[in-house]
């Protein structure tokens, strides 16, 4: 298959000569002396040569009609040189838009013949490799990927899925840090018709405004200080696949018109340039804002927000799917073993506890950089506690007596919920850390949890709440 060449010729002699040299300098050649029989071998019996030396005009037809047949079916065709003894400039513009490596008039020169042989089988080498590796890669990213057995982890792979194979124009991936955001725009490029396209990505908040402006659109030599030779573009890059547009929520106003006038004209115009140039590229923008919020607030252009929110994912926080947490810690104990030769086999009860007990802030992230330290420092099979370093939710706080406890900080308060804390306990600790958080103003800490003054102060007598204690407590 490496060096598999395809002669389409029907010229005897010529064929045969042919044949003879390129088997000399160490090809496989199959000779096909019509249409009909090219493409019985291309398409029945799926040949895959890596590159096509087709005679344009051919007794039962043109080569140009079988090379366009067979981009419809979208198979690995190879790189193909076209002869033709007519030289005929309309054939030639048609064989380069199909994406023909070369045109050669007969009779052909050798030496010509030699060198589009050397770089059609470069360029067709090269192409493979690309397409074994976003195989690969495709391979890499299946929506399984997205672990999770939570209804939320569940609804999310399905949408990705759905979404992916929509070949959506533009879509808004939304969540919080360490959510996911980065792993959906790969399986909703991998499972989608790009998935063989180039995913090119950028982060908005990392460079500043004109910088970012240059990557996305590129520029001409001379276009500003600094700017040396010209350079293409991240849309030009991400032509026929994918542009993830990380960050987008940071991106400054003038710029994000550039880029709505980009993505609705399909055209853009390099830094200094006047050419405008044609892409085809879905537009995948994540970012941990809201953006409707950024809009009201005149941070963010609302056209542009409702030209790429067609679609829009929103990524849950782990907080809100703790029943998650198993199967990622599973999932990432055996990548990292795997990366780092360890062999942890067991979790202990006392470290799913903690696990389970920790809200999550940094999400998916977190989780993972506390096993992968975790797995790296254990010395035997088993996950050790001590490596950890969540902040401690297993003691009790200072009020309370019951085992299990409450996490808290800002506005978050988290349980462990493996039968340790009974729910009436966790309400009395709510109520607690809401009135603790309000200096003891009942009627804030009611507005807080959204429930009424009359049930606060309910819940206060039935629990035997002293709020006044409680402020000694924590002053
Ligand atoms: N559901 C999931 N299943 C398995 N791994 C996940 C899941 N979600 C995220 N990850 C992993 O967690 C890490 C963080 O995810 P990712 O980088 O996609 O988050 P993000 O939302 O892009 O974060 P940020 O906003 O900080 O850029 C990555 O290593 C990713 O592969
Ligand atoms: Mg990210």
């Amino acid at each position: 298959m490496s060096n598999h060449l395809l002669i389409i010729e029907d010229e005897v002699l010529l064929a045969n000569e042919m044949d003879r040299r390129f088997r000399k300098s160490g090809w496989r050649v199959s000779i096909a002396r019509d249409i009909a029989s090219a493409r019985h071998l291309l398409v029945e019996r799926q040949l895959r040569p890596l590159v096509v030396l087709a005679d344009m005009n051919l007794p039962d037809g043109n080569s140009l009609d079988l090379l366009e047949e067979l981009h419809a079916q979208r198979a690995g065709i190879g790189e193909w040189i076209l002869l033709t003894a007519f030289g005929g400039i309309p054939d030639s513009v048609r064989a380069l838009r199909l994406g023909a490596h070369d045109f050669l008039e007969k009779p052909v020169d050798d030496t010509r013949l030699d060198l589009a042989m050397q770089r059609a089988a470069r360029s067709a080498r090269a192409h493979r490799r690309l397409s074994t590796e976003s195989a690969a890669q495709a391979a890499q990213f299946g929506v399984d990927r997205f672990v999770g057995q939570s209804n939320l982890a569940s609804d999310t792979r399905h949408m990705l899925s759905q979404i992916a194979r929509a070949d959506f124009s533009a879509l808004v991936l939304r969540g919080e840090t360490g959510s996911g955001k980065g792993l959906a725009a790969r399986i909703l490029h991998y499972n989608g018709a790009r998935a063989d396209g180039p995913l090119v990505e950028v982060n908005c908040a990392a460079l500043p405004a004109e910088l970012l402006e240059s990557e996305l659109f590129g520029h001409e030599a001379g276009a500003f200080t600094g700017a040396k030779g010209r350079r293409e573009g991240l849309f030009e890059r991400a032509h026929c696949g994918t542009l993830f547009l990380d960050e987008i929520g940071e991106m400054d106003l003038a710029l994000q018109a550039k880029l709505l006038k980009a993505v609705e004209d399909r055209r853009v115009r390099r830094v200094g340039g006047n050419d405008e140039i044609q892409v085809d590229v879905q537009i995948i923008a994540a970012t941990n804002r809201d953006l409707e919020k950024e809009v009201a607030a005149g941070r963010f252009r609302s056209d542009l927000y409702h030209r790429l929110s067609v679609f829009q994912v929103i990524l849950p926080n782990l907080g809100d799917r703790r029943e998650d947490i198993d199967e990622l810690v599973t999932t990432f104990v055996g990548e990292f073993n795997q990366r780092t030769k360890r062999r942890i086999e067991t979790v202990p009860d006392q470290v799913w506890r903690k696990l389970k007990a920790h809200h999550w802030p940094g999400n998916i992230r977190e989780l993972r950089n506390v096993i992968e330290r975790c797995v790296l420092l254990s010395t035997g099979t088993e996950l050790e506690a001590r490596w950890l370093q969540l902040p401690d939710t297993g003691e009790p706080t200072r009020r309370s007596t019951a085992p299990g406890g409450n996490a808290v900080s800002d506005d978050r308060i988290s349980f462990p919920v493996d039968g340790s804390v009974s729910l009436d306990d966790m309400e009395r600790r709510i109520i607690e850390a809401a009135l603790q958080r309000e200096h003891g103003n009942v009627t804030r800490a009611a507005g807080r949890l959204g429930i009424s003054r009359q049930t606060m102060r309910y819940r206060i007598d039935k629990y035997g709440i002293k709020p006044d204690e409680l402020l000694a407590a924590v002053s």
